[in-house]
């Protein structure tokens, strides 16, 4: 992976430093011209019909599911969606869920690992919250407590998007087999950051972003081990038969995408995935390794500053959440651009209850990175954050 090489391929890099690819990454050029491609040379619909135009995109439509399906270490089962959200509640809202199922999940979720079981909780089903230690971290133990016999699902993210702290995905995983529940991963913070096979990962269902990982805005995608729920949506497109008595859906991803896809979407999707293959998953872990340790210790040196999660770099992907004492998040996060043109996300990230759990009602300061970033960058938003303690 040659960093100089990759920031060329996104021009915006010129003007700022871009700290928060855990909200949405910035896209290469590469994947610009695959999307640009299908605009120009052969914008039609898929799985509908037959001119050569069609057959094209269709062909491609289809290879992108097979590609995006092979990063993430599986033969088939990836369906296309707008985001983690999106494939998230696909699963919630297609299992044929039973009186006396319970949902377990954990307090550190994102509001899209939350709100979908909460929501299933007001129609009956119940639901456990493993709750984290005090700095965020979780001791195996607790799934032992929460899951059981009546665990219809476990629900849980690999990584923190506040804390970028890794949870024990791996032990769950080993409990679900043994208690036989299946079992969710958000990978939104994770598959964008780290090589993943679902194999290894044993997990049922994976859900990630596409527009976390260089792909097109709008773009993700849910894995599913069997095509076994109820799809979201039924309509055009997912149908074999339709009689006025019935229809019966296609197999495959076909029968989960109803209504015309965005093809555009699915094919920049899987230009990203291209190019993160080409770089190389493991050398961005790497590297990201690399600046998530100086970033990590370079924050601690400064007075004032506090840093949340894990300190441990080998425990975390590289988002990392602070607080300057006597500034708000979002005014140093308001300094941090208008001084330095480094972009940052403030706040609650989407994640209120843990907030709650950390006592910090106003969030925190969060720097993701990415494999674009550089260290040269990593100290400039050092020497602002310096600056910025200073000021208070
Ligand atoms: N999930 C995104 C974030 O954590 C939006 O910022």
């Amino acid at each position: 992976m040659n960093p100089e090489e990759i920031r060329r391929d996104f021009p915006l890099l010129k003007d700022v430093i871009y700290m928060d690819s855990a909200s949405t990454s910035l896209t290469p050029e590469p994947v610009l011209a695959s999307i640009l491609e299908y605009y120009r040379g052969y914008r039609a619909n898929v799985g509908r019909v037959v001119y050569r135009l069609s057959r094209l995109a269709d062909d491609l439509y289809r290879n992108a599911h097979r590609n995006v399906a092979d990063f993430i270490g599986a033969e088939e089962g990836v369906v296309f969606t707008r985001n983690t959200t999106e494939a998230i509640n696909a699963v919630a809202q297609g299992i044929k869920w039973r009186r006396g199922d319970v949902v377990v999940t954990t307090a550190s979720e994102h509001h899209s690992n939350l709100l979908p079981w909460m929501r299933l909780r007001d129609m009956g089903v119940g639901l456990k919250i493993v709750k984290p230690d005090p700095d965020g971290s979780f001791d195996p133990a607790s799934f032992e407590a929460a899951i059981d016999g009546d665990t219809m699902l476990v629900a849980m993210t690999i990584a923190s998007n506040v804390l970028g702290t890794a949870l024990p995905a791996r032990e769950v995983s080993e409990i679900c087999r043994e208690r036989g529940a299946p079992l969710l991963l958000d990978g939104a913070q994770s598959v964008p950051h780290l090589p993943t096979n679902v194999g290894d990962l044993g997990c049922d269902y994976l859900c990630f972003s596409g527009h976390k990982m260089l792909g097109p805005s709008g773009t993700g995608a849910l894995w599913m081990r069997e095509y076994d729920l109820l799809p979201l949506l039924v309509g055009g497109g997912a149908v074999e038969e339709v009689d006025l008595e019935g229809y019966t859906l296609k197999g495959g991803y076909e029968g989960y995408e109803a209504g015309s896809p965005d093809v555009a979407g699915g094919i920049g999707l899987a230009a990203a995935v291209d190019y993160l293959r080409h770089a190389g998953m493991e050398e961005i872990a790497l590297h990201e390794g690399r600046l998530t340790r100086r970033l990590l210790a370079g924050l601690l040196d400064i007075e004032g500053v506090e840093v949340y999660g894990s300190v441990d770099s080998r425990e975390r992907v590289g988002i990392i959440s602070f607080n300057v004492a006597g500034v708000s998040p979002t005014e140093v996060a308001h300094l941090l651009d208008e001084g330095s043109d480094i972009m940052v996300r403030s706040g609650h990230h989407c994640c209120m209850p843990l907030m709650r759990h950390l006592g910090l009602p106003a969030g925190t300061v969060r720097a993701s990175l990415y494999l674009y970033n550089t260290s040269e960058e990593v100290e400039e938003l050092l020497a602002a954050v310096e600056e910025i303690s200073k000021m208070a």
